[in-house]
This record gives C-alpha cells, sequence and structure tokens, in this order.
C-alpha cells in the first residue's frame, strides 16, 4: 500500500513539474547497465553524460548546464554540497561561486584541494530555482547518479556541507547545528558534516565551528 502511495505522489509531482517546465519524462528512473568501462574516468564519465542527459525531474527544464561534479578520481574527501547556484549553472561547474571560493579556502586551510585530493559533488545536479531547497523528490530522483559517484571513486572520508546534504548523507533531520560535530557513517565510508560556506559568509559567527569539523575531517583521515 505505501509502494502505491509513493507511486501515486510520484506521478502527481511529474504531472506538476511537466506543466510548469514541460521537461520530458523520457524514462522513470536513473539506471546504470552494467557498462564494459573499466577504468575508473570512464564509469565517471558516463555518469557525467547520464547526468548531462538527464530530464528526470523539472530542475532539468531549467538549466543552462547540469552539473555533475568533478575532482580527483582516487580522492581522500569527497565534498557534498546542496545543487548549483548561478555560476554552476553557468558554468556547469560545481562550487565556482563566492561561496566555493570560500570552501576552497577550508580545504586548502587542511592541506585538501579539489585538483589534488577532493572530489566535489551536490546532492541535485540541476540548479533549483532561485536557489531554493531542493524538493525531496528532487533530491530523491537525483541520488542515485551521486550513489553510484561514491561507488566509483570510493573516498576515504564525505565532508558534506549545509543543512540538506547532511542531512540526507546521514539519514536524520535535524537542524546542522545538532549535527555537526560528530562522526557518522555511509555505507562504511566516514562521514564529517559541517555549515555551508554561504551561510558561514553570511554569519562570521560559525567559523570557529567549521574549524572544528576541518580538524575533525582531518583526525579522521590521519587515522585513516
Ligand atoms: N552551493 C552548493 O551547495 N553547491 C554548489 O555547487 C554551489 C553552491
Amino acid at each position: 500500500m505505501k509502494n502505491y502511495t509513493k507511486k501515486f505522489w510520484d506521478i502527481l509531482n511529474l504531472i506538476e513539474d511537466y506543466e510548469k517546465y514541460g521537461f520530458e519524462d523520457t524514462h522513470s528512473e536513473v539506471s546504470f547497465s552494467e557498462g564494459t568501462a573499466d577504468s575508473k574516468d570512464e564509469m565517471l564519465k558516463s555518469v557525467r553524460e547520464k547526468v548531462k542527459a538527464c530530464r528526470l525531474c523539472g530542475l532539468s527544464g531549467l538549466r543552462t548546464n547540469s552539473v555533475p561534479g568533478e575532482g580527483a578520481v582516487n580522492p581522500l574527501v569527497m565534498v557534498i554540497g546542496e545543487g548549483p547556484g548561478a555560476e554552476e549553472d553557468k558554468t556547469g561547474r560545481p562550487f565556482v561561486g563566492r561561496a566555493g571560493r570560500y570552501l576552497d579556502k577550508w580545504l586548502d586551510a587542511v592541506g585538501l584541494s579539489r585538483e589534488k585530493n577532493c572530489f566535489i559533488g551536490n546532492i541535485v545536479k540541476c540548479r533549483p530555482p532561485n536557489n531554493r531547497d531542493p524538493k525531496p523528490e528532487e533530491s530523491f530522483t537525483c541520488f542515485p547518479y551521486l550513489e553510484k559517484q561514491i561507488e566509483i571513486l570510493k573516498p576515504e572520508v564525505i565532508l558534506t556541507v549545509g543543512r540538506i546534504a547532511s542531512q540526507i548523507m546521514t539519514g536524520r533531520s535535524i537542524g546542522i547545528g545538532a549535527l555537526r560535530g560528530k562522526l557518522y557513517h555511509y555505507k562504511d565510508i566516514p562521514l564529517v558534516t559541517t555549515y555551508h560556506p554561504s551561510g558561514v559568509l553570511r554569519n562570521p559567527s560559525l567559523r570557529p565551528r567549521v574549524w572544528d569539523d576541518l580538524k575533525l575531517l582531518k583526525t579522521v583521515i590521519n587515522n585513516g
């Protein structure tokens, strides 16, 4: 019964999105065939291509570019944000706006960088209009892409930034202030949560807490 209710809401949401954005629902969910790709590069490329062609939710009808994520192929850390903003939508690259430049500083402070040892991704791969929170059904629909990326990348640690990514990846629906400061696991991968860089830019008093979270991240890396 629960399954039918969910299907019913999925269909209603698809109709609502279709009426609003006119996207084409060519397939109902993300699927990955047992491909012949044998290198991480090839497997990541195949996810990237699927994301570029994705029309599974209404966000796809609003995008300039989808933002599959990018970075090191054997990352120490996979950073997971919420979803692309205006700059990211324009360029197709994750965290390249003001918040992204701030995130780069955080990573640099603990010896990390997106070029050398981090992969940067997001919960949803297309920009939500006016930077609103992704809807639960958008996050749910997009999640298999992230799941597949994690499976391919096998990061040593995951760092989630912001409430949405932290709640989804820990499966807990409490605020980020209560979530952060502890170590979690996603499928056996250690996971650290912290505030979103754009939240910290708005509220610099959060900086000491972010620093504590980055130190926790560093400790987990060093112990790994
Ligand atoms: N904020 C996010 O959560 N992700 C991005 O890629 C950019 C800004």
